[in-house]
């Protein structure tokens, strides 16, 4: 798989963990990331794997940086691409040649875009979450493989809630992605199966 980070990395550095293990059944050949010197990546070059770095500013158009974006991660021909905690929209060029994951800090569909939390906590809500999906064109729209609930407690502000929330989605990526990758998987419209088919296979 090749990983997309764009900050701190802990749920790239949950997978890089796992990763070490070879009945996992999945390993990290490539970390990317939209900006430069993101603390994630660092971590990903201090364990030796191989970083590369398409900085979302130095194109004048969005599509001209997704076409890179897309070029760059087929050099290591992933049968996966896990955004984790990458902070930029992956549009067409990417998505229509790679399949993706994506994790989210809240229960899509409620809640999409850059500041889940912090919307949840403004609404109101008494339980929020995380969820991991394919992605598709839209914002946070594709299909959901799996989500965890998280309990909001009164007083909760968005980092301590997001710290809370991102200590389960650590768990969920890494279980998601390792069974992604032993099973493979279908996907049936909205629907995600685990188990493998001739068309959606990690090989
Ligand atoms: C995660 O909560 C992810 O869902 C969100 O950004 C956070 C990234 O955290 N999009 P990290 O960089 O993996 O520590």
């Amino acid at each position: 798989m090749v990983v997309l980070i764009s900050g701190t990395g802990s749920n790239m550095s949950a997978l890089m963990e796992a990763a070490k293990d070879p009945a996992y059944g999945a390993e990290i050949v490539a970390v990317g990331t939209d900006r430069e010197g993101t603390r994630g990546i660092q971590v990903a070059e201090a364990a030796g794997v191989p970083t590369f770095v398409v900085p979302f500013r130095a194109f004048a158009e969005r599509s001209e940086w997704d076409a890179a974006m897309s070029d760059r991660i087929a050099e290591y021909t992933p049968d996966l691409v896990v955004s984790a905690g990458f902070m930029r929209i992956l549009g067409p060029a990417v998505v229509g040649r790679h399949q993706a994951v994506n994790i989210h800090p809240a229960l899509l569909p409620s809640f999409p875009g850059a500041h889940a939390v912090r919307d949840a906590l403004a609404h109101g809500v008494r339980v929020t979450g995380t969820t991991i999906h394919f992605l598709d064109e839209g914002i946070d729209s594709g299909p959901i493989i799996d989500q965890v609930a998280v309990p909001v407690e009164d007083g909760d502000d968005e980092a301590g809630l997001h710290e809370r929330i991102k200590v389960v989605e650590r768990r969920m990526l890494v279980d998601t992605v390792g069974r992604l990758a032993r099973e493979g998987w279908t996907i049936d419209g909205r629907h995600v199966r685990f188990g493998r088919t001739d068309t959606k296979e990690i090989r």
